[in-house]
């Protein structure tokens, strides 16, 4: 038996008392919070250029070349907002609840960028000419969604996204070694737990509605996830390193980020499945275990490499 798939429109429409109930709640829960509070001004200086001021030389900042890397491939991340409310408005729409999360989510993502770039710039934490140039590089190419028509397979990739944004966040403060920078991106993690959350009910919502569909759309995402900031000039680079030092690894990508949807979801329970749900279902179950075994595979290496580097530096 298999099920008729239900179009963009009546998704759209099916979900409309979801969005509303999802977006009063995300509303009730998420705590105004003011990003120029987290910013040490105090220790600014003036750069070189227009106002005469010093250049920045590496030696401004203590802080390693990792948490840089990954401070940038954050911000970078955040930076391209403009052309990520694109792709959510084009699919969602501007009107009526779904319009209004929309518009919400967009000015609550406008604060992580403005406030990491506060805080790196304060700091004199990176290069301002190298940040303002990958920047202008970065947006110029804009992003477009790999599920830019498909509300399911959107659905399924934010609410990885936001918890994988989060994660990375969360052990990027931890790895700078500054209780400042930590405290700020604690802030902005908790902002991307919440549209996790907000995501995460939606598909939940969309498993029950169109289980065989949805169950399609989960099993694609997993099979084809990459971050939103992969485009970034050196990314793959920034991303092995951010890997090897655990900012963001293969096992966490499995155990903290896709595991814990997956169980809230309670995919390997849902029922009425038709052949083509249960063979999404058994697909995703063969990519989770070999997620697994390249996780372990990654640890493997990440270990040898750091015993060898301990037995060259002893
Ligand atoms: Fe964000
Ligand atoms: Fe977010």
């Amino acid at each position: 038996m298999t099920t008729a798939a239900l179009n963009q429109t009546t998704l759209l429409l099916e979900l409309e008392q979801v969005v509303e109930q999802n977006l009063e709640r995300h509303i009730t829960v998420a705590k105004e919070w003011f990003p120029h509070e987290y910013i040490p001004w105090s220790e600014g200086r003036t750069f070189d250029g227009v106002l005469g001021g010093d250049p920045w030389t590496v030696e401004d900042s203590p802080l390693s070349d990792v948490a840089r890397s990954a401070l940038i491939v954050n911000l970078l991340t955040e930076d391209n907002l403009p052309s990520y409310h694109h792709e959510v408005a084009a699919l969602f729409g501007r009107e009526a609840a779904w319009g209004e999360w929309v518009h919400r989510w967009t000015a609550e993502e406008g604060r992580h960028g403005a406030a990491i770039r506060d805080y790196l710039l304060v700091k004199r934490a990176v290069d301002p000419i190298a940040l303002e140039r990958a920047r202008m590089d970065h947006m110029a190419n804009g992003y477009v969604s790999a599920h830019q028509s498909d509300l399911l397979r959107s659905l399924a990739y934010v609410s990885f996204q936001e918890l994988a944004t989060r994660v990375s966040h969360r052990n990027t403060g931890r790895m700078t070694g500054d209780p400042v920078c930590d405290q700020l991106l604690a802030r902005v993690a908790a902002d991307e737990n919440l549209h996790m959350i907000f995501y995460r009910n939606l598909l939940g919502a969309a498993l029950q509605l169109a289980p065989d569909q949805t169950m399609r759309a989960i099993t694609e995402v997993v099979a084809t996830f990459e971050m939103p900031g992969a485009d970034i000039a050196g990314f793959q680079r920034k991303a092995v390193e951010m890997a090897v030092a655990g900012v963001y690894d293969l096992r966490q990508h499995r155990d903290d980020v896709v595991m814990p949807v997956l169980k809230y979801w309670k995919v390997f329970d849902v029922e009425g499945l038709s052949e083509q749900g249960e063979s999404a279902r058994q697909e995703l179950a063969v990519l989770l275990d070999k997620l697994d075994s390249d996780a372990t595979r990654f640890e493997d290496k990440r270990d040898a490499l750091k015993a060898r580097m301990q037995r060259r530096a002893g």
